[in-house]
């Protein structure tokens, strides 16, 4: 993977969320796998690790010795992810990690070897179709299973209801499909391929895309909601996920910007009373080699 570069992602924010992602994940799909994994000690490549919470939510629910390799385009957030290891396996056994900067769009099937997994969590929705791709090729060459955690479906569901609701939350999920820059050129394009000058991002069209590529490549794969449930114990991570929801609601329609600034108003107020609930839809995708191995 070629050099590292700062995502914009705060480490408050990641440790705000961790508690409210642990408790949404898919559990049930980590019995699904484990037939799927080599005999330990596994390697275990997290891609868009921001500070680990993927590691420490599944290493212990893993069986026997484990190395991750916490990968990621954003140094900052690497050195604070090898600050806090996984702690042990699910048997006891220990847990190592190292980090890996750069792009992990950039990962082909030959980065792969000796991978027994590959994860992801809150990922996949930053991606281009063709990136998603390129990541399920790598890993059904590479025979690699992959637990893609966190993917965000677009369906926002509050509990009183606004009528603002609505249009913010289409304002937003159009924001999440927008297309951005493509970066800088580099010299250590995969196949010589050069970047695109622009991506456009999957948003919340993420999951079937992915689910689609990785059954293209040969994959089997097995879906599963794993929604954030927010309520009055969770009223700081609502509220700041309730300004960035909006804001960039705004950016995307900044003919808004009156109306959803009152609707902040009252829905941080509805918060602060403990008055406001939202399930906010994500989705966990394994996708697992051909063959039966249980
Ligand atoms: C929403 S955060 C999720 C972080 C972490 N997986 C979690 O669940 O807490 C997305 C992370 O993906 C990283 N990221 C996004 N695109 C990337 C890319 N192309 N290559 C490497 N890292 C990337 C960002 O730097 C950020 O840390």
């Amino acid at each position: 993977m070629s050099g590292a570069a700062v995502s914009g992602y705060a480490v408050e924010w990641l440790e705000l969320r961790e508690g409210a992602d642990a408790a949404a994940r898919a559990t049930e799909l980590v019995p699904l796998l484990r037939p799927f994994l080599s005999d330990a000690p596994l390697v275990i490549r997290d891609l868009g690790c921001g500070i680990g919470s993927m590691g420490r939510w599944l290493a212990g629910r893993l069986p026997g010795r484990q190395h991750w390799i916490l990968c990621d385009r954003d140094s900052a957030l690497l050195a604070q992810a090898v600050t806090r290891p996984p702690q042990a396996a699910a048997d006891g056994g220990p847990v190592t990690v190292e980090v890996e900067a750069g792009d992990v769009t950039e990962l082909r099937a030959a980065d792969l070897a000796g991978t027994s997994l590959v994860t992801a969590s809150a990922l996949l929705d930053l991606l281009t179709a063709d990136e998603v791709a390129g990541l399920a090729a790598a890993c059904a060459a590479a025979d690699c299973p992959a637990l893609l955690a966190l993917t965000v479906v677009g369906r926002v569901a509050f509990a009183p209801v606004d009528p603002l609701d609505e249009e913010l939350g289409a304002a937003f999920n159009d924001h999440q499909r927008r297309t951005v820059d493509g970066g800088p050129p580099h010299d250590s394009a995969p196949d010589g391929a050069s970047r695109p000058a622009s991506r456009r991002l999957l948003g919340p069209d993420a999951a079937d895309v992915a689910a689609a590529a990785f059954e293209r490549a040969g994959m089997t794969v097995h879906r599963r909601p794993s929604p954030w449930q927010l309520g009055p114990a969770q009223g700081k991570l609502t509220a700041q996920w309730l300004e960035g929801w909006v804001e960039a609601a705004v950016e995307q329609r900044p003919d808004l910007a009156p109306s959803a600034e009152s609707y902040l108003h009252r829905r941080l107020a509805a918060g602060a009373a403990g008055a406001l609930s939202v399930v906010i839809g994500h989705e966990d995708l394994l996708a697992l080699p051909a063959g039966d191995r249980s």
